[in-house]
């Protein structure tokens, strides 16, 4: 129902959807999933498999594979397969196969979680429009490049700067452009820009209309007895 505690991050590469997602499931206790890796596990698979990108079918079959026990590997996190994830994502196939794993965790949280926080592209858009709390997460795209080149060379997977940029806004691209599920916030999104703001600003930001809703339910659940 609507009073389902479920909260969308959308938004590009670098913005901070991950960071301020994994902060607030900390702070109000929610499971939290990074769908991206979803996708990221089905590039890299594919790849691995030799199955070309534009095979939708068979790599579509593959996501049916896929479970959340699959999604801690570090080998996800890399440039590789944030690529081969975009490159497969365009296909509407590949992305329905994906969809009843990441709505049923929307609406299922474990025990001892209070809700469900998912960060994404679509997720307020076509995984879960009914999320009560639609937020979509953006930054310049000069400061998301240096943010996640800074990342690369802390994990030691270095990478000049300017291929860092330049993967980025080819992804953008793809991402933006494609038919099924593009990158775009929902209209009844609260964008907050993180460009010139720290992480703790960012989750501030957020947190704020977290709050703002949680007092708006209880008041209702009050009234109602
Ligand atoms: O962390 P970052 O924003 O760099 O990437 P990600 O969230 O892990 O997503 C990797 C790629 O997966 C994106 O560029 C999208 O092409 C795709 N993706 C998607 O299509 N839909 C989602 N809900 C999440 C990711
Ligand atoms: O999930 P997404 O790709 O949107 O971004 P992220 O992985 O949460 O953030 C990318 C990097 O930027 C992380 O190392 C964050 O700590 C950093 N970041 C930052 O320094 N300031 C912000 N306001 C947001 C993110």
């Amino acid at each position: 129902s609507s009073d389902d505690f479920i909260v969308a991050v959308d938004g590009p590469a670098g913005a901070g959807k991950g960071t301020v997602a994994k902060r607030l499931a900390t702070a109000y206790g929610l499971a939290h999933l990074e769908s991206g890796l979803l996708y990221r596990a089905a590039g890299l698979l594919s790849l691995r498999r030799g199955i070309p990108f534009d095979q939708d079918g068979r790599v579509a079959q593959l996501c049916e594979t896929i479970t959340l026990d699959d999604l801690a590997y570090p080998e996800l996190r890399s440039d590789q397969a944030a690529q081969a994830a975009s490159c497969i994502s365009v296909h509407p196939s590949v992305r329905a196969a994906l969809l009843d794993l990441q709505r049923r965790f929307a609406h299922f949280p474990p025990d001892g979680c209070r809700g469900t926080i998912i960060d994404g592209r679509d997720i307020g858009t076509v995984v879960c429009p009914e999320a009560p709390l639609k937020f979509f997460v953006d930054a310049r795209v000069d400061v998301r490049a240096k943010r996640r080149h800074q990342e690369f060379v802390g994990k030691e997977m270095g990478m000049p700067f300017e291929e860092v940029l330049e993967d980025m806004k080819q992804r953008d691209k793809r991402d933006r452009e494609r038919a099924e599920a593009p990158l775009v916030a929902a209209h009844d999104a609260v964008v907050v820009d993180t460009s010139d703001m720290t992480i703790d600003q960012a989750v501030d930001a957020v947190a704020t209309h977290v709050d703002a809703f949680l007092r708006r339910r209880a008041e209702k659940m009050g009234s109602a007895q």
